[in-house]
């Protein structure tokens, strides 16, 4: 991947926004410049051998968000350096509709599901994405490397570091159709159904919603992803 100085100093002028992967662990930090979550599709940084041991089946996610709200989506990609990040962890109709994060602190998804058949074997490798985007529009990443294990445990809920700040919460968007138009609203958040996988698609639902959320919240964050598209060569 080759940057362009001229881009990331534009990127990094961007409002200071940004989100902490705290679990499973990020790669390195992404706030040590070169590095920065602007970055597509993982902060700069390749895949790490530090990898974080997580159920066949999918595990716990701890993120701390310093927004009043935003836009998340999370996705899976397989194998030891992946840049295709094709498996929505997304849960079951969701579509490409993202979660709505409110709240500046710490949400603790205790177990975020992978679904059947998305090709996840015991002792195999993968990374975790997550993506947000601001109600600007500003589009940011993060990357943890997994390994994954059929007798690795989630977090316990409610302890250690897997605990929800007062006051945040974390609810899916719905899609309401009305005749011919479609309106997101919020329904209950649920960590228990599992998404349908988009393996085999170029993209995953994540990155098309990031595409496509420009519509609904935002200027400027398609130009955005086709810039950074376009800088990493995809
Ligand atoms: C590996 O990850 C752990 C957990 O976040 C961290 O404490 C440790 O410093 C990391 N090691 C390296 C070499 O980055
Ligand atoms: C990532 O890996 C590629 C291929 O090995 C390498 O050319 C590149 O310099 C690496 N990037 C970083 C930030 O380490
Ligand atoms: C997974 O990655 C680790 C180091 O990151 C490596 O030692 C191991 O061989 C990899 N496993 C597979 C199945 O590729
Ligand atoms: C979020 O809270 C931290 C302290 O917990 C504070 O430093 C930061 O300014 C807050 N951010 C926003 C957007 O309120
Ligand atoms: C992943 O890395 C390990 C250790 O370097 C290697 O043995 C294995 O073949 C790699 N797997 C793939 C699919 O490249
Ligand atoms: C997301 O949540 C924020 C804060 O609760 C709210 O202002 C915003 O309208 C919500 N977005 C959607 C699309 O419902
Ligand atoms: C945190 O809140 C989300 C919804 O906002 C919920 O799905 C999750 O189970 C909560 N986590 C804990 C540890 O209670
Ligand atoms: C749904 O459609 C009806 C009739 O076309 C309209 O009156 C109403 O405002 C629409 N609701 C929304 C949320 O767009």
């Amino acid at each position: 991947m080759v940057f362009i100085p001229a881009l990331l100093i534009f990127f990094a002028s961007l409002a200071a926004a940004h989100f902490d992967l705290v679990y499973p662990h990020s790669r390195g930090d992404p706030f040590a410049a070169p590095a920065s979550e602007y970055i597509y599709p993982c902060t700069g940084y390749n895949a790490t051998n530090n990898r974080t041991v997580w159920p066949t089946t999918g595990g716990s996610l701890v993120v701390h968000f310093h927004h009043t709200f935003t836009y998340v989506w999370i996705n899976l990609g397989l194998g030891n350096q992946t840049t295709a990040f094709t498996i929505s962890l997304m849960p079951e109709g969701a579509g490409v509709l993202p979660y709505n994060e409110t709240g500046n602190g710490t949400i603790c998804l205790p177990k975020v599901t992978i679904p059947a058949g998305s090709g996840v074997v015991d002792g195999g490798n993968g990374s975790l994405q997550v993506i947000t985007v601001g109600d600007g529009g500003t589009a940011l990443y993060n990357c943890a490397d997994l390994t994954f294990s059929s007798s690795a445990s989630l977090l316990t809920a409610g302890q250690g570091d897997c605990v929800n700040s007062t006051g945040v919460s974390m609810r899916l968007l719905s899609q309401q159709t009305n005749g011919t138009s479609a309106v997101p609203s919020i329904a209950q958040s649920t960590s228990t159904s599992s998404a349908s996988a988009s393996a085999g698609s170029a993209t995953s639902a994540g990155e098309k919603a990031v595409q496509l959320s420009s519509s609904y919240f935002s200027v400027g964050i398609a130009s955005i992803f086709m810039a950074l598209g376009a800088v990493s060569g995809l």
